[in-house]
């Protein structure tokens, strides 16, 4: 088994049966963890990376089936920000030690080209030494070009399962694998830094899924990769599916990182959310970054993708101290830095 993980951290093919093994088989998991962190260190030392997650808007136009704020979801509470409250909220992460600012939303048709592309070029002219991520869904390629040329950094697009059935069992026929990859490979041609990623334990995800999500990562070769588990929202059609197991979201990660060491792995939310220390395991399992809520706090609950999602304490931009705190005691220290992958 560990020689099956140094020929993984070695960069070669793996079958079929070995990463099932991999992700799968009965083994020691503290081992594969142990190798990911290694080679995490190795390339990024003990560094954490810090973003402020701005949720610029939870009007979506897609219906995921996972999602709670899905277009079909009556319930959800809808708001937007307008552009001096993410320029407030750029403010104080500026003041707390944020320096890139995530701007994510739900496919809201309120956002012209033209209005991302001002929020961009005004956040990068105020703060100049920042780096923006958007996160903002599927565009036409000559959207993603216009934001890129106003100074947008990065984007992050998951490509929530590398397999197409499977992606027509997630998401409404009108939502396609093809166009979701196409964009992948639009926004890195176009010179972003690009996130792909996944979530783990999806309902009808087995192991030819999570094999193909690591064929497709080393085909592509993301900056960076979020992965959490799947969590039901009481008010999509998913909502009696269980949520996606810590121990084999942490071991992907783990998988992740020796896969693509210079990759940037965020302990993710929904990984915070399915156990309290969900955040600190998967920067022990080789994640460097972590992305605490800078959204405004009334709107935060709000943005509700899953049950229970954690928006507050260690999760909250303002609980940036106590956040500083739990990394060290992990062995870990948050930085004030873009943190740009290597
Ligand atoms: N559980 C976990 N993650 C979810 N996301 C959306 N809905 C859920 C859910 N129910 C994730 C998707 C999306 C990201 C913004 O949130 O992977 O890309």
């Amino acid at each position: 088994m560990t020689d099956l993980i140094d020929r993984l951290a070695g960069g070669s093919e793996l079958s079929d049966d070995e990463w099932r093994f991999l992700i799968e088989g009965d083994y020691e998991r503290q081992l594969l963890f142990n190798k990911a962190d290694e080679v995490r260190r190795q390339y990024y030392g003990t560094d954490v990376y810090i973003r402020g997650l701005i949720e610029i808007s939870s009007f979506c136009k897609n219906d995921c089936l996972y999602c709670g704020i899905r277009r079909s979801n009556a319930d959800a509470a809808r708001y937007r920000l307008s552009e001096e409250e993410i320029l407030a909220c750029c403010e104080q992460g500026y003041g707390l030690g944020f320096r890139t600012f995530v701007l994510q939303g739900g496919e809201d048709g309120f956002h012209t080209t033209q209005w991302v592309e001002r929020v961009v070029s005004d956040i990068k002219g105020t703060y100049p030494d920042c780096a923006v991520t958007l996160s903002l869904g599927e565009r036409p390629r000559e959207d993603y070009e216009i934001w890129y040329q106003a100074g947008a950094d990065r984007y992050l697009l998951r490509h929530e399962t590398a397999s197409r059935s499977h992606y027509e069992k997630l998401h409404p026929a009108e939502q396609s694998y093809r166009q979701r990859v196409e964009c992948l490979w639009n926004l890195k041609e176009i010179g972003y830094q690009a996130g792909a990623g996944f979530m783990v334990g999806s309902p009808f995800q087995g192991m030819e899924e999570l094999i193909a999500d690591m064929r497709f990562l080393k085909a592509f070769q993301p900056h960076m990769v979020g992965i959490g588990p799947f969590i039901p929202h009481h008010d999509t059609p998913f909502a009696a599916y269980p949520p996606g197991s810590m121990t084999l979201t942490l071991t992907m990660v783990a998988l992740t990182r020796l896969l693509l060491p210079r990759a940037l792995l965020p302990a993710t939310t929904a990984l915070g959310t399915i156990h309290p220390q969900g955040r600190e395991f998967g920067l022990k399992a080789g994640a460097n970054v972590v992305m605490p809520n800078l959204s405004p706090a009334n709107v935060r609950g709000q943005y509700s993708l899953y049950d229970n999602k954690v928006c507050t304490g260690q999760e909250a931009a303002e609980g940036l101290a106590a956040l500083r705190e739990s990394v060290a005691q992990a062995g870990y220290q948050i930085v004030v830095d873009r943190g740009d992958a290597l």
